[in-house]
């Protein structure tokens, strides 16, 4: 079992398989990164799976893909159906942004349909063109949702990250897409995470705003929580189908219930989004370690995992690796 010291139990793991990403999203990665990992530096893909192996063994029950773009890297749908033969997990799921679901969404679909969550931050084509940074983004996610729904992976997630000034006024568009669609949509608080170093706490968009501009349009209730691990929010629309969420690392801390674990894609355990410190794992994998030193490596990484993100707290540092290195 994975046990972090304030009794946490760790269930989820999330593996960012590329540091690679086609967009440049504003709230995520630098315009120009120069500083992409060279590939041996990657863990490969029979790394990552032993890894994933020895964590079932532990407890992990669920497994979230993610990158960087995860759908760059070559053999990634493959990877995603060895996942899925994997003893003892439940879950797989994949985030991307979408840019290439619709020639991926069908393989996707044959490798075992992981549950797919992609990002769209607005609502108007130019907008999302200058937060990806990205031209004719937005074209491409819309039809990457289509291809995902087509190919029967469900559920289809939308995760919005909302920026002060910049998309707050699209969430009820947004609840209008959750509404209309068989999409669950997801708006993410603002995290210190970016690598333009932008984030302040005023462009925060918290849960409670969120929530008092939806429900006066559309009144919401509350969907009670099924695992107390669950990230987000969940309401469905009083007069309809549809759901939203809202994942509020900020204005609503979930630090207490967190079971999560990630691993980057060289090698390095990160036991919160926030850690200024990592575990390589790395040379135990390449230089000849065995099954039991990589979980007793993991075991006592899990045990360190701090307390809380202390985003809220005068002295936060924000982590020198940004969201792309990391994953969401
Ligand atoms: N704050 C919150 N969420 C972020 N993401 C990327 N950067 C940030 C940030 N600074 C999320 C995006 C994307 C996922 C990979 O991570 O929603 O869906
Ligand atoms: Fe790429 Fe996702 Fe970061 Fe945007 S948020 S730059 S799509 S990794």
């Amino acid at each position: 079992m994975l046990r972090d010291k304030f009794g946490r139990e760790i269930h989820d793991l999330r593996i960012s398989v590329t540091d690679r990403c086609n967009f440049s999203c504003v709230y995520c990665k630098s315009a120009d990164p120069k500083n992409y990992f060279p590939h041996r530096d990657l863990l490969t893909w029979e790394e990552f799976l032993r890894l994933s192996r020895v964590l079932a063994g532990l407890g992990i029950r669920k497994i979230r893909v993610t990158g960087g773009e995860p759908l760059l890297r070559e053999g990634v749908v493959d990877f995603i159906a060895r996942l899925r033969q994997i003893d003892g997990l439940e879950d797989v799921a994949l985030t991307t942004n979408g840019y290439l679901l619709p020639e991926m969404a069908r393989e996707l679909a044959r490798a075992g349909a992981p549950r797919v969550t992609v990002s769209l931050d607005s609502t108007n084509p130019e907008k999302f063109a200058r937060i990806t940074r990205t031209p004719r983004s937005y074209e491409k996610v819309m039809a990457g949702i289509d291809a995902a729904l087509e190919a029967g992976l469900r559920p289809v997630k939308v995760n919005i990250v909302l920026v002060r000034g910049f998309n707050d006024d699209e969430i009820v568009e947004f609840a209008c897409l959750a509404r209309r669609r068989d999409i669950v949509v997801r708006f993410i608080e603002f995290m210190p995470l970016d690598a333009d170093h932008a984030w302040k706490r005023e462009l925060v968009v918290t849960a409670k705003e969120i929530v008092d501009a939806i429900h006066p349009v559309f009144p919401l209730e509350e969907i009670p929580r099924h695992s107390a691990s669950e990230t987000a929010l969940r309401y469905r629309f009083a007069d309809g189908q549809g759901e939203v969420g809202i994942v509020a690392p900020v204005s609503i801390p979930f630090c207490g219930q967190c079971s999560r674990l990630r691993v980057t894609a060289d090698g390095k355990l990160r036991t919160c989004l926030f850690s200024l410190r990592e575990h390589d794992v790395r040379p135990l994998v390449r230089n000849g370690a065995t099954d039991g030193d990589l979980a007793a490596f993991m075991k006592e990484a899990v045990s360190q995992k701090e307390r809380s993100h202390r985003i809220n707290e005068p002295d936060f540092v924000q982590p020198s690796r940004t969201m792309v290195y990391i994953g969401g």
